[in-house]
């Protein structure tokens, strides 16, 4: 039986008691509108932990003035019932006046970590994530943390804000769940029409082209983006963000693919814009499958 939780108080003595009884708590943040991608992490989560959370907040402070914070979908009661299918023990869902009853004068900073990639388009969102999963974590307390793949940049945010504040969590990142066509499960899939979903397969197709480029012996970074960049370019339905072949730990620029990189797209279809990645060795591997 799941239990729907609306304050921080009351999610965190709830989570201390069951710690103070010996049990570990895992925990998945979203923003709901939850799909089969969110439901392996809360399955993994319940495989490796004792107590099982799921945060449902759309957050405010990750939205650009411009971005989709009014109309990102809100479906709190089908979430629910999902996370019952899958046994999570507590829905945290707490209101945008109880994560934030006052204008917030303390924020965090992703530092240089916020402004690459994805924080060219969009300014600040590393920041209003780090701030608010600072607060999910301040309300959880100790325990494990379940992230997507998908949202590389995100993750790497993630882990850099535990290690250097110092949080007694452990951030566990998770494969990405794709549809058969290889198109990322994303909750702004739902923005997409027929036409748009069908074209939104190019970001794959993108990635796998990257990774051929590396497996045929290119080692050039710029090429290998631009491999990418091409296949995303040939779809009339999206409109490129960027394309890139990155240091896999640390998202900064490579001379050469010479360790681990992250592959990383970006591209809009219609008013959509979808994010995807994959890890690659230098032989063009893929440390995760596509
Ligand atoms: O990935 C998400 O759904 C969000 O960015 C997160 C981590 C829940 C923070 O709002």
């Amino acid at each position: 039986m799941t239990t729907l939780i609306h304050h921080i108080a009351e999610v965190r003595d709830a989570l201390d008691q069951e710690r103070a009884n010996g049990r570990t708590i895992g925990f998945v943040p979203t923003m709901g509108a939850l799909h089969s991608g969110h439901l392996s992490l809360i399955e993994r989560t319940r495989a490796e932990c004792d107590v099982v959370v799921v945060s449902v907040f759309v957050n405010p402070l990750q939205f650009g003035p411009s971005e989709d914070f009014s109309k990102y979908p809100r479906t709190l009661e089908e979430d629910t019932k999902l996370c019952e299918e899958v046994k999570a023990d507590i829905v945290f869902a707490p209101s945008v006046d109880e994560m934030y009853p006052a204008e917030p004068l303390v924020t965090l900073s992703a530092g240089r970590l916020g402004t690459i990639l994805c924080g060219h388009t969009r300014p600040g969102h590393f920041d209003g994530v780090a701030t608010v999963v600072a607060k999910l974590f301040n309300a959880t307390g100790r325990c494990r943390a379940y992230f997507g793949r998908k949202d590389a940049q995100q993750l790497v945010v993630i882990k850099a804000l535990v290690r250097d504040l110092g949080m007694p969590v452990e951030v566990i990142g998770c494969d990405t769940v794709r549809e058969p066509d290889g198109v990322a499960m994303s909750s702004r899939n739902r923005y997409l029409n027929g036409e748009e979903r069908t074209a939104a397969s190019v970001l794959y197709r993108a990635l796998n082209d990257g990774l051929d480029a590396i497996k045929a012996g290119n080692a050039d970074p710029v090429q290998v983006a631009s491999a990418m960049a091409g296949t995303i370019s040939s779809e009339p339905l999206a409109r490129l963000d960027y394309a890139a072949c990155v240091d896999a730990e640390d998202l900064q620029q490579v001379t050469a693919v010479e360790k681990t990189v992250l592959l990383a797209v970006a591209a809009w279809i219609g008013s959509a814009r979808l994010i995807d990645n994959v890890t690659a060795t230098p032989q063009g591997a893929a440390i995760q499958e596509v």
